[in-house]
């Protein structure tokens, strides 16, 4: 049969992006102490600094906006949210936050005594300092798989179920909080996890009584990866993938920011702990906001309640995760080295063999991300030591497997034209890699240093 397939949108409104000359953009990035963070907006050609709050909205979800009440007692809006969410994830109790690490800061409150050890597939930057804040010490159980920006295996998001029980047979179930299972992993390139991955971890935490929790921020491209790369899921509706992917987890937190499609909002979920969900409630009330709203207008919650609806357009989530895989497709064949295969909401260029020159402790993928943005307006993300911070006991940086820079793609903002551009100007800098020096610091923050460094 003939299949239409083209983005299931057309354009409504539209946003006039900025172009500077060579001359302007080395001032900026100068300006910015060569932080792409720190770039203004109004600096910036096409940004692919994150897919967080960016995604373009639906005139529908507009619509939501427009025809709230601004009431925050027990709103609509809230109703309509929750009754969506209960359907997609199964889950009874569904609280709305500000946003993910708001849910972050409840869940690990919660769940973790000081100096128990919370197992995930790969850290996330905020995850892992809520978890630490509340006295957990984060273990990486991440597949080996992960760890190689060359490796094609199709699952870099899966547990090693054998790391994850060598750790509780040395230290004990009691001494594990949780275990944090995170959808199309962030931080090693937009990786997603299998379905059976899910379940057989699911199915061994529930013998040892540890509680499986899902970061779900972006759960809606991992079902789509499983609806593509698992046979037995090609004609199995992307709602219903989701709505197993989640039969194998006690709750979840969601940055709303991204897969909901809304520039703001959050989710902290549980399938059936009334007494995690009580007191997620409480400690919402007391840092957040209301417990209907989380903290957000409601006009926000009503963005949300439709958001999750369009999100399982299978139509949508295809172009979507079609659209990164074009352009990864597009830098390989230029010959520049990045994460393999093509992730979710991202391509991650490997900084360390695109500038082998420059030593980890001078900040490849920093550097990259500066340099682009003078060769193109492109604005990108460092993902790799500056993000990752320094080893409090030697006071020295970690030198990660992974050193890397992140592309990320807002949801239907930008066109496969614009992806083009994309492409031919870092293939065109690939080409003069050689000439590119390294960083150093002259103002470095103590915690998430990423966001505010200067260098030089
Ligand atoms: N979990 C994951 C996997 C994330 O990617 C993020 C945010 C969060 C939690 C925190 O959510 O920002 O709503 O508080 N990631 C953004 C990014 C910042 O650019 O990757 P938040």
């Amino acid at each position: 049969p003939y299949a239409f397939d083209t983005f299931p949108y057309e354009i409504h409104t539209i946003e006039h992006i900025a172009h500077l000359d060579r001359r302007e953009r080395e001032q900026a990035i100068r300006a910015a102490g060569y932080n792409t963070f720190l770039l203004r907006s109004a600096e910036v050609a096409i940004d692919l600094l994150t897919d967080s709050g960016t995604s373009a909205m639906s005139t529908d979800q507009w619509a939501a906006c427009d025809a709230t009440r601004a009431t925050t007692g027990n709103s609509a809006a809230y109703q309509k949210l929750v009754a969506n969410l209960q359907d997609i994830t199964g889950y009874e109790y569904i609280i709305p936050t500000h946003q993910g690490r708001a849910a972050e800061h409840l869940l690990s409150s919660i769940l973790i005594k000081p100096g128990q050890l919370v197992p995930g597939n790969m850290y996330f930057t905020t995850t892992k300092l809520h978890q630490e804040l509340a006295g957990g010490v984060f273990a990486d159980v991440i597949v080996d798989q992960a760890h190689d920006p060359d490796d094609d295996f199709p699952w870099k998001g899966n547990i090693d179920l054998e790391k994850l029980r060598a750790l509780v047979d040395e230290h004990g179930a009691e001494k594990i909080a949780y275990v944090s299972f995170e959808h199309c992993v962030n931080m090693a390139g937009g990786q997603p996890a299998s379905m059976d991955n899910m379940k057989a971890v699911y199915a061994w935490c529930q013998g040892q009584g540890i509680p499986l929790i899902f970061d779900a921020t972006r759960c809606v491209e991992n079902a789509r990866m499983i609806q593509s790369r698992d046979l037995r899921y090609h004609d199995v509706k992307i709602r219903d993938i989701l709505r197993e992917m989640m039969l194998y987890g006690d709750g979840c937190t969601v940055s709303g920011k991204k897969d909901f499609l809304i520039n703001i909002g959050g989710i902290q979920a549980f399938r059936d702990n009334a007494d995690w969900a009580d007191r997620a409630r409480h400690l919402l009330r007391l840092y957040e906001g209301n417990v209907t709203d989380g903290g957000l207008a409601t006009a926000d919650v009503a963005a949300m309640a439709r958001g999750v609806e369009e999100m399982l357009n299978d139509r949508y989530i295809r172009s979507r995760v079609a659209q990164t895989r074009l352009l990864g497709q597009m830098l390989i064949d230029g010959g520049v080295p990045i994460v393999r295969p093509p992730g979710g909401h991202a391509i991650f260029l490997n900084a360390r063999r695109f500038l082998p020159h420059i030593d980890q402790d001078e900040f490849p993928s920093q550097t990259l991300a500066a340099e682009i943005y003078v060769e193109t307006g492109v604005r990108t993300m460092e993902r790799g030591n500056v993000s990752k911070g320094r080893n409090p006991e030697t006071g020295e940086n970690y030198r990660p497997a992974l050193e890397l820079v992140r592309l990320t793609i807002p949801r239907r903002v930008y066109s496969n034209d614009h992806m083009r551009g994309v492409a031919e100007g870092i293939i065109r800098l690939y080409q003069r890699r050689d000439e590119i020096r390294g960083l150093r610091f002259v103002y470095e923050p103590a915690q998430l240093r990423f966001f505010q460094a200067r260098f030089e």
